[in-house]
């Protein structure tokens, strides 16, 4: 199972909105059910957003062709997926790669969608990899307590999983003692997402909410924390899921490592730092409603930054499918390119 796949003459996305309690899937057939996927989460996770707009270029295409499209047509559907979500940097990414090669031919376009879709795995496996083996070396420990928020693993991907993957390495060693999975308001990405994959992959873990997780890292509970990333700025500044700065400062002040795991393509060098990322602020339904069900009183109005910016000087290290940056250490991705 794959969250997002080219079946026979489609995109096939799992609908994540429907985890853990149904598996159902989305056949993207037109452009605006990618772009509702996109905005409404089906799809979701920076590396699966590349993907899924790189094969989005191939959709517009399709249904271009099927609907007499013009060129400006093609290009107007093609721009209304690049921005279906302005934080995480592989959306536009997995787009402009495939559209470079539109005057190439369709099929060009597939190839390089699959192949977006394949090195995401591959380069997966290896950051699992380096971070495991960072860890291990860092911590001189045999059984490891994780913290992680959101969820990065193979629903965030194409498969395997960033900082899930990392985790799912150190599983596979023997090294994991408990992994702590913050719930992830308002949209539950942690509780819903993370806390399924952990238990497919029988990885013992214990779901927490957001407000826990500082007091319970700041307790010694935890070695390590593991988060993703939606865009990583030329100066080692990240932006990750609304809680990941919260988790970042407890782990300075307890002096843990804090690892962000993300591929090459999350980096932005044209982003020089944080300040300059776009924040995208969700409809404050998600804060005041709880399952659908007003719990906020009528007249309160909410406030509802999806993503928040983890500044360089939190963060110990960033592990991409290259290796690992020392960013405590003074390296940043700017530096080392
Ligand atoms: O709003 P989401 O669920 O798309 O946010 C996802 C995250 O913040 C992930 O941590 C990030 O995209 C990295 S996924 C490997």
């Amino acid at each position: 199972m794959r969250a997002v796949e080219w079946v026979d003459d489609h995109l096939r996305l799992l609908d994540q909105t429907k985890i853990p309690h149904q598996i159902e899937f989305i056949e993207v057939l037109k452009v605006d059910q990618l772009v509702d996927a996109i905005v409404s989460l089906a799809v979701r996770g920076a590396p699966a957003l590349g993907a899924a707009g790189a094969y989005g270029v191939v959709t517009a295409l399709d249904q271009g062709k099927k609907e007499n499209w013009s060129e400006k047509e093609i290009e107007e559907q093609i721009l209304k997926i690049r921005n279906a979500r302005p934080t995480a940097v592989n959306l536009a990414w997995g787009v402009d790669q495939a559209h470079k090669l539109i005057s190439q031919g369709r099929d060009q376009v597939l190839k390089l969608a699959h192949k977006i879709s394949q090195e995401d795995e591959d380069g997966n496996k290896k950051m699992g990899k380096f971070g495991a083996d960072w860890i291990l070396k860092k911590l001189n420990k045999q059984k490891i307590n994780v913290l992680t928020h959101c969820n990065t693993g193979m629903l965030a991907t194409t498969e395997w999983g960033t900082a899930f993957g990392v985790i799912r390495e150190l599983h596979s060693r023997g090294n994991i003692e408990m992994v702590y999975a913050d719930e992830t308001r308002p949209l539950l990405q942690g509780s819903r997402l993370t806390a399924w994959e952990l238990v497919q992959n029988k990885i013992p873990h214990l779901v927490l909410a957001d407000g826990a997780a500082a007091s319970t890292i700041l307790r010694k509970k935890v070695d390590v924390a593991l988060i993703g990333a939606d865009r990583i700025a030329a100066n080692a500044d990240t932006a990750n899921k609304i809680g990941s700065l919260s988790v970042a400062l407890a782990c300075y002040e307890a002096k843990i490592p804090f690892l962000v795991v993300a591929p090459e393509s999350t980096i932005d060098l044209s982003t020089k730092s944080g300040d300059s990322i776009e924040i995208e602020l969700r409809n404050d339904s998600e804060i005041l409603e709880f399952n659908g069900k007003r719990v906020a009183p009528l007249e309160s109005r909410g406030y509802n930054p999806a993503f928040d910016v983890t500044p360089a000087k939190y963060i110990s290290a960033i592990v991409t499918e290259l290796g690992v940056i020392e960013v405590s250490k003074g390296e940043t991705p700017e530096k080392r390119k």
